[in-house]
């Protein structure tokens, strides 16, 4: 099988960009995106369909199983995991574009800056390690948050999102519930206000961001909940 991959290129974040296409041919049919990238890269003295080289892509991988998210890509107008996206799903495709995620800074190719996700979880006072505790009650709802890949695919389709902007997105509410459970009513006093700014006041709950999430997060619930405990003081 031969698929027609357009994939981005540009050297930095200041230099112009364009789509650089390959003809890639497999056999295999559990190929998935992120395969195909790592076979190019893996391939020396690949040409592209202008007999140009194609040089090293800048992506960014580690777990290939969905776990980690950052293998986070755009793929024909749909952000997704380049690890959970077989090349056979676009084989009626006229062709597969591979992009970079657009609401972070570019570092080269595919490869995208996410450092905000975690400064935007310390701006809510919050860090992915400690300060959580598991209970029998707030074990349910901490499991679902705690899914959450900080991939960034849900910033992607958010309307309400924009880079720089006051507004987290699902990236900030859906990590941050797991630790709402376990704070003190003092705790969550201190936090509401950064909450009201970050998360509440900027979700138009159009739950884009539901549909998009590569790890099924069930966001409404979780929105649900956090808006319940920080805005609203009850327990969760
Ligand atoms: S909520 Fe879903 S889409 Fe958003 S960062 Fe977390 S795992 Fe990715
Ligand atoms: S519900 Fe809508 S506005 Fe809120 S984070 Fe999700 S996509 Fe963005
Ligand atoms: S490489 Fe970890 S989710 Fe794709």
């Amino acid at each position: 099988m031969e698929y027609r991959l357009e994939i981005w290129r540009q050297e930095n974040s200041e230099s112009p960009g364009r789509f650089q296409t390959i003809l890639y041919q497999t056999g295999d049919d559990r190929e998935t995106v992120a395969t195909a990238l790592t076979n190019i890269n893996n391939t020396p003295g690949m040409k592209d369909i202008n007999g140009n080289p194609v040089g090293e892509i800048g992506w960014e991988c580690s777990c290939l199983q969905k776990k980690c998210g950052a293998c986070a890509v755009v793929i024909n107008g749909t952000p997704g995991l380049a690890c959970d996206s077989f090349l056979r799903t676009y084989k009626k495709k006229k062709s597969i574009k591979i992009a970079p995620l657009s609401k972070f800074p570019l570092i080269r190719d595919l490869w995208v800056d996410r450092t905000i996700l975690r400064e935007n979880l310390k701006e809510l006072g919050l860090t992915a390690a400690g300060d959580f505790v598991f209970t029998k009650k707030n074990n349910d709802i901490a499991f679902e948050s705690s899914k959450c890949l900080q991939c960034g695919c849900c910033l992607e389709v958010c309307p309400n999102y924009v880079p720089d902007g006051k507004f987290f997105g699902a990236a900030g509410y859906a990590p941050e519930t797991k630790f709402l459970t376990s704070l003190s009513p003092e705790e969550i006093k201190r936090l509401k206000p950064a909450y009201m700014t970050h998360i509440y006041s900027g979700c138009g709950k159009s739950l884009a961001c539901k549909d998009i999430c590569p790890a099924g997060i069930d966001m409404d619930r979780l929105l649900s909940r956090s808006n319940a405990v920080a805005v609203w003081r009850k327990k969760i």
